[in-house]
């Protein structure tokens, strides 16, 4: 159990309870998160210290106090995100790139500073080397319609795991249908993480693109990325990387890595949802035809054709979400302010306590690797409990208990039925979760399972 807290730290935000209502500046990097203004922030948890920057986490669902566990769908957002959003409202909505008045100068302004904000995050060489996208799931597809189709000819091969999430492996099925690629998927090895010999033994020179995530959303297993994109880059076959669960929850360098391409999405990493990037190597992204036509993509257009933009604006057709990519701006701010690398030291620490408690709970069956000295597993645990569909364990936590879990497939069915399921139940955490959350989850789950077992 975990120690009792003395007290919550000062903070310097939006009472939830409070219906004042504040003023911002236009800039959003004003609003620091209560880590940066906490006195406690050594001797008290990062969850303790930043929950009060959440708003939404200070509630009652159902009756019980809220547990929000569902952070690997989407993460909740903290009062600076929330602000910068309303504030582009407004003081300065305007559409980008087109008007040379003062709201649109300053909009833009804003958006490309968002940019340059999500490349020194990732440590992209160049702020244009990311493109805005919708999500992760629409940077997969540019990079499959618009790479895919003109790299890939009848018998290459793409190799993906068999634990990639449903938007890292459908674009891929649809572009080989085009194509005549063909797909060949890894599967897990004993210690359920994909297995790595065998990636070794199926890369070959007709391999011509690697498909992986860094950490797996089902599994919690983080992949050595470094060395897959150098056995990948030593056969020619470029690596796309889904690091959709990996850049909100720890230092991501897509130097460092060395990979091609790498997507993803704002709203798991405290920004808001409609906006999401894809890193691509400016060669690369410099040899490749539109995904989209239209709007700001153009160099000019004729009746019977049309030259394009450089980078990124080529990707970035029609008016792109302003807001939304300013507000990841505003998230890219408050999570570096507490450090990427703290956040990950934390959340290593609740992993490997919310793993030991759920083994705990009686007939639980967690899918993925065994936490070690050597092998770190992400915050994250799908799991079964013998004999209870997973929907209704989730449902049951949340009517009763208040605790929000996620149960389904977790658009990873080809894993699940790797792994002889359907579904899975998924408790997933965030830097604002503490050991009590943890707590409070295993008490209501063992809960569930006493009420379930009255009737067997
Ligand atoms: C590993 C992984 N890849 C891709 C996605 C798709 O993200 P989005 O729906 O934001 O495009 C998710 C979202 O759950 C994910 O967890």
């Amino acid at each position: 159990m975990e120690a009792v807290v003395p007290k919550l730290p000062l903070f310097n935000f939006l009472n939830p309870n409070s219906t004042a209502v504040r003023r911002f500046s236009c800039s959003s990097s004003s609003l620091s998160p209560s880590v940066l203004v906490s006195a406690d922030s050594k001797s008290v948890s990062l969850g303790h210290i930043t929950r009060p920057d959440f708003p939404i986490l200070h509630q009652e669902v159902n009756g019980k106090k809220l547990v929000y566990l569902d952070n690997a769908a989407t993460s909740q957002k903290p009062v600076a995100v929330i602000k910068a959003l309303q504030n582009y409202y407004e003081a300065y909505n305007s559409n980008v790139h087109r008007g040379i008045h003062y709201l649109s100068a300053k909009a833009t302004d804003e958006y490309e500073l968002a940019r340059k904000k999500v490349a020194a995050f990732i440590n992209a060489s160049d702020s244009r080397e990311i493109v805005f996208t919708r999500n992760a799931t629409e940077g997969i597809n540019l990079v499959a319609y618009s790479w895919g189709l003109t790299n890939l000819k009848p018998g290459d091969e793409i190799i993906l795991t068999i634990a990639e999430h449903h938007s890292a492996i459908v674009p891929w099925q649809l572009v080989s249908q085009k194509t005549g690629a063909i797909l060949k998927f890894l599967n897990l090895n004993d210690d359920e993480i994909p297995d790595l010999d065998k990636l070794k033994e199926m890369l070959s020179r007709k391999t011509k693109l690697v498909v992986t995530h860094h950490v797996s959303n089902t599994l919690a297993s983080v992949l050595p990325i470094e060395e897959i994109v150098h056995w990948a880059h030593d056969v020619g076959a470029k690596v796309l990387v889904d690091a959709c669960q990996s850049v909100p929850h720890m230092v991501v360098d897509v130097q460092g890595l060395d990979a091609d391409f790498l997507v993803a999405s704002s709203h798991k990493m405290c920004g808001p949802t409609g906006i999401g990037f894809l890193y691509g190597k400016s060669d690369l992204l410099s040899a490749m035809p539109p995904f989209l036509g239209g709007g700001e993509m153009i160099s000019d257009v004729f009746l019977d054709h049309s030259t394009y933009a450089e980078p990124p604006s080529r990707f970035e057709a029609g008016t792109p979400a302003i807001g939304e990519a300013i507000g990841l701006g505003a998230a890219i701010d408050y999570l570096s302010a507490i450090g990427m690398q703290r956040i990950h030291e934390y959340e290593i620490e609740l992993a490997t306590y919310l793993y030991e408690n759920l083994l705990s709970v009686p007939n639980v069956r967690i899918y993925g690797p065994k936490p070690s000295e050597n092998v770190h597993r992400a915050a994250l645990c799908s799991f079964n409990v013998e004999n209870i569909h997973p929907t209704d364990v989730a449902t049951i936590l949340d009517q009763q208990h208040g605790v929000a879990i996620r149960s389904g497939h977790h658009c990873a069915q080809p894993l699940h039925r790797y792994l002889g399921v359907n579904a899975s139940a998924r408790a997933s955490l965030y830097f604002y979760n503490t050991k009590g959350d943890v707590d409070d989850f295993i008490q209501a789950l063992n809960e569930t399972v006493n009420f379930f077992d009255m009737f067997r």
